[in-house]
């Protein structure tokens, strides 16, 4: 068994979240799969059905990486509206320093996401799997667009609502990969090797690999459930 080398927890920007042996994922996924998902809101009921109508409701590589392709847009829609708020109270240093920890844990969150799409396209590529430009291409970044632009709009006007709907994005993305590797027995035994692993990690399966990304989508919900509780910039 090779261990998680590139994995870290404590705010760096680089790798997976935590630090779990292969063991601890499957328990994390038993976790993942008898916990009940939350009770999702309109918006995030709206996207999920719009991304069923489009790619169906099987689970496939694809559609997954249309999800990875949505999952970075809060991260980069608060970084920015942080940013923006930094410049605004830049004279009151404290505050100031308190708002780019947030900015921190955006890029960090961002840069996890962008590893989880660019395995999911090694895969896709890997496998041959052909797609339309249109639909995994050109439609996933004007989904994106408009999310940034609702994700951005939240943050302004009340930041918990834009918190709320990421944390019911990630529960989704949560259950679907731990779902995803359940319909999959045959990644026990099927050995990935990714071209980012110096980044991201080694792991001993497929299933291995995709549990521990359901994982990481648990503590980005976390996160933003964390958030929930003091959204606001203080
Ligand atoms: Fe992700
Ligand atoms: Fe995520």
């Amino acid at each position: 068994m090779v261990e998680n080398e590139a994995s870290n927890n404590d705010g760096g920007i680089k790798g997976a979240m935590g630090n779990l042996t292969p063991p601890e994922r499957k328990q994390e996924q038993t976790k993942t799969l008898s916990a009940q998902r939350r009770r999702y809101g309109v918006l995030a009921k709206l996207l999920f059905s719009s991304l069923d109508a489009v790619y169906g409701k099987e689970r496939s590589l694809s559609k997954f990486k249309v999800l990875e392709l949505v999952a970075r847009v809060p991260y980069q829609s608060w970084e920015q509206v942080a940013y923006i708020a930094i410049t605004h109270v830049s004279d009151r240093v404290a505050m100031a320093r308190r708002i780019h920890d947030r900015v921190l844990e955006s890029r960090s969150q961002q840069d996890n996401e962008q590893w989880h799409l660019l395995i999911l396209e090694e895969l896709i590529a890997e496998r041959g799997i052909d797609e339309s430009y249109l639909r995994y291409t050109v439609l996933p970044q004007v989904i994106a667009f408009i999310y940034y632009q609702v994700s951005a709009l939240l943050y302004v006007v009340r930041p918990s609502l834009s918190y709320r709907l990421n944390a019911d994005f990630e529960d989704h993305a949560e259950h679907e990969y731990m779902e995803l590797v359940l319909e999959h027995p045959e990644w026990e035994g099927e050995v990935f090797e990714s071209s980012i692993a110096a980044e991201y990690g080694h792991y001993e399966s497929l299933a291995d690999l995709f549990r521990q990304i359901g994982y990481d989508e648990r503590v980005h919900k976390l996160e933003s459930e964390g958030h929930l509780r003091e959204p606001r910039f203080r």
